[in-house]
């Protein structure tokens, strides 16, 4: 029987200008996600990643969802022949550049990796599209390259600069992105700066499951709902904030993904280079967040306080009025939904 993302996508494909589009790092977390709103939306996605962070397993349960195969290219962003060719041979049209080491502990102990991966990656991807002539690209960048905010909510104008390599790996790729704007206004470049994404799609078979243990708050939220973990550690509670604990902007996975359709299509009709916030303009504190996900777990999260986290921040949240005129897109999920799809991963992903 043919699957609802089936008929959704041979629709769309009618009615819309269908693209090939190739998603660098796409058997993760977030490129996963995406791939669904652009095969919906009637695109063909092609993943090229070279599993470091990822399994093959994430996009059998991608296939599943979309009821239909994804053509899949394993290898690195830094070969750049490989992308060379899979750019021309999948005739690609635009790419999303998700590919990327993104622990910012890790990069702090392993900083010429970091760069290696992100900015050499960034590079070699560039040369490639350059060479296959696809000028079409969307970037992953990241809110942590408005360092420590001078005020809230941040907009995009607002001053960057990065506390650790792995901030300063996507900071580097941001100002290597306008350089060749500038030389060349051929290109259609979009980054897109990230908040804290979270949850997962409604079906539960993909999400964020990260190898060890989480370093982000919500997948270790899940892990202590769950019982996997014991208890939850809050980084501080004596913060600037309305119950002293940290402020961020969670924004659904989902939401997230659809950020990057709107931008796609925005790349359509705009050269040159554009910056967007992807965020829900709204902040949530780690306690209210825990207080959210027991409600949609029906589970207790134990917690104790411990010291701030060295680097972290108070409060940080977006302003979204720029890619809601420009992109024409707005986060619609709630808390609620963040909490009940990330829970409904949790569970799935005990079982596999
Ligand atoms: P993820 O680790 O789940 O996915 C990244 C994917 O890239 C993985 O599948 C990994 O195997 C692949 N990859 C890494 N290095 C590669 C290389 N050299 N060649 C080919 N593939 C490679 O991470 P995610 O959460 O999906 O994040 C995607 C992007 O978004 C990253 O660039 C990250 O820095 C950025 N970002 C993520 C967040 C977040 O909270 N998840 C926030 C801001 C920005
Ligand atoms: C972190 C990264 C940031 C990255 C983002 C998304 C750091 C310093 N920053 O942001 O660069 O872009 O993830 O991947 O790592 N918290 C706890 N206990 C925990 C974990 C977190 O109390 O076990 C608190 C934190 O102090 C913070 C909030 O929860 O107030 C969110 O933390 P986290 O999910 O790690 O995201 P960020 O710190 O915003």
């Amino acid at each position: 029987m043919l699957n609802q993302s089936f008929l959704k996508q041979a629709f769309h494909a009618l009615s819309q200008h269908k693209m090939n589009v190739l998603l660098t790092g796409g058997a993760g977390y977030i490129g996963n996600h995406t791939a669904v709103a652009l095969f919906e939306a009637g695109h063909r996605v092609v993943v090229y990643d070279n599993f470091s962070n990822s399994d093959r397993g994430a996009l059998k349960r991608l296939e599943q969802i979309l009821g239909a195969p994804v053509t899949t290219i394993e290898g690195d962003v830094r070969d750049t022949a490989l992308l060379q060719r899979t750019l021309t041979e999948q005739q690609i049209n635009a790419v999303i550049h998700f590919a990327g080491l993104k622990a910012v502990g890790e990069s702090v102990s392993k900083p010429v990796d970091y760069y290696a991966n992100n900015v050499q990656g960034a590079i070699s991807l560039l040369q490639a599209m350059q060479a296959a002539q696809c000028k079409t690209l969307v970037f992953s960048s990241s809110a942590t390259v408005y360092g420590d905010p001078k005020y809230l909510p941040i907009d995009e104008a607002h001053p960057t600069s990065a506390t650790n390599p792995y901030g300063r790996s996507k900071l580097h790729i941001e100002e290597i992105l306008s350089d060749l704007s500038a030389s060349d206004p051929s290109w259609h470049i979009a980054a897109l700066r990230y908040f804290n994404p979270v949850g997962a799609h409604a079906s539960a078979l993909i999400g964020e499951n990260p190898n060890g243990i989480p370093n982000n708050l919500m997948p270790f939220i899940a892990q202590v709902a769950v019982g996997k973990l014991p208890q939850l550690k809050v980084f501080g509670n004596d913060y600037d904030t309305p119950d002293g604990t940290g402020v961020r902007d969670y924004i659904h996975v989902m939401d997230l993904a659809e950020g990057h359709l709107a931008a796609l299509k925005f790349l359509t009709q705009q050269g040159g280079l554009h910056t967007f916030n992807l965020g829900t303009g709204r902040g949530y504190s780690v306690l209210e967040m825990i207080k959210a996900f027991e409600a949609a777990s029906g589970k207790p999260v134990p917690f104790s306080v411990a010291p701030r986290r060295a680097g972290d921040i108070a409060s940080c949240y977006a302003s979204v009025d720029f890619s809601a005129k420009q992109l024409n897109w707005r986060a619609t999920r709630d808390l609620k939904d963040m909490c009940e799809s990330g829970w409904r991963f949790q569970q799935q992903a005990q079982q596999v």
